[in-house]
């Protein structure tokens, strides 16, 4: 089904939660003017344990609502949502572009001296066979580490960045990275970079990370038309505008955006 486009252009971001929001950053760097409005799914938040028909049906309601705003891009800032829903998203709305966020396994084969990767990323999309073609694809000469990271998400959406019990899951986690001698790692979940420190201590400092935000926001640029008029940030949640708006200013040091309560059903 192919929404009427409305006539105010806006750039549509959405993510299960905060995690994004590391994507929103670069586009507004990137995109000074542009009108971007931000849905965080945080109702149904950690995308990671969901199946992928669950996945699916989130995104392609969150999208209805983005474009019915007015997005005329999406930015899908979310591996897990990428990984199970852009072809389904590109099928139903094939006049939208989508951008895409996955893991950069490309420019992580060009960077690794000794041909062993790892890739954090949560159980979802370490299980997809979306991942597992693009690793076939680009390092089928490699040796790739994929872990899943449960509960990573749920620390950081409850604003807890370097908690004991936090550090010990990043430990846990990154322990099987270190033990195959991976010289490069891959954060493949938009929430992993808000705890970049943490991963850069439990893996050690011979192990150099990457991240792809500012990939994505690049891509998303490219195919910018730029607009007359200011730049507008909307925030939109399917959970609690006032929590949201908590976690933005004590996270991101951004004074207090307008948060509003996008009326989904919670699941
Ligand atoms: N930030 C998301 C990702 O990039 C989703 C994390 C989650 O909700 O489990 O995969």
């Amino acid at each position: 089904m192919q929404t009427d486009f409305p006539t105010r252009r806006e750039i549509g971001v959405f993510d299960s939660g905060v995690g994004g929001f590391t994507v929103l950053r670069e586009l507004r760097a990137l995109i000074p003017g542009a009108r971007l409005r931000y849905l965080a799914d945080t109702a149904y938040a950690p995308y990671g344990p969901r199946t992928p028909d669950d996945i699916r049906a989130r995104s392609v309601a969150i999208t209805e609502h983005l474009i019915a705003q007015g997005a005329s891009l999406i930015v899908i800032a979310c591996n897990t949502a990428t990984a199970h829903a852009i072809e389904a998203l590109r099928a139903r709305w094939p006049a939208v572009p989508f951008v895409g966020t996955e893991p950069g396994i490309k420019p992580a084969v060009a960077a690794s001296r000794n041909g062993r990767i790892g890739l954090l990323a949560t159980d979802a999309t370490a299980a997809s066979a979306r991942l597992h073609a693009l690793i076939e694809r680009h390092a089928s000469d490699h040796q790739v580490v994929v872990q899943g990271c449960p509960g990573i998400v749920d620390h950081i959406e409850a604003g807890d960045l370097d908690s004991p019990a936090l550090r010990a899951l990043v430990q846990r986690y990154c322990a099987p990275l270190r033990a195959a001698g991976v010289d490069t790692a891959l954060l493949g979940c938009t929430h992993y970079p808000l705890i970049e420190p943490l991963w850069h201590e439990a893996l050690g400092a011979d192990v150099q990370l990457l991240r792809i935000e500012t990939a994505v926001a690049r891509r998303a640029a490219d195919l910018w038309q730029p607009d007359a008029g200011p730049p507008v940030l909307n925030i939109d949640t399917s959970g609690d505008p006032a929590a949201l708006r908590g976690w933005i200013e004590h996270v991101l040091d951004w004074r207090a955006p307008d948060v509003r309560r996008w009326p989904a059903a919670a699941g």
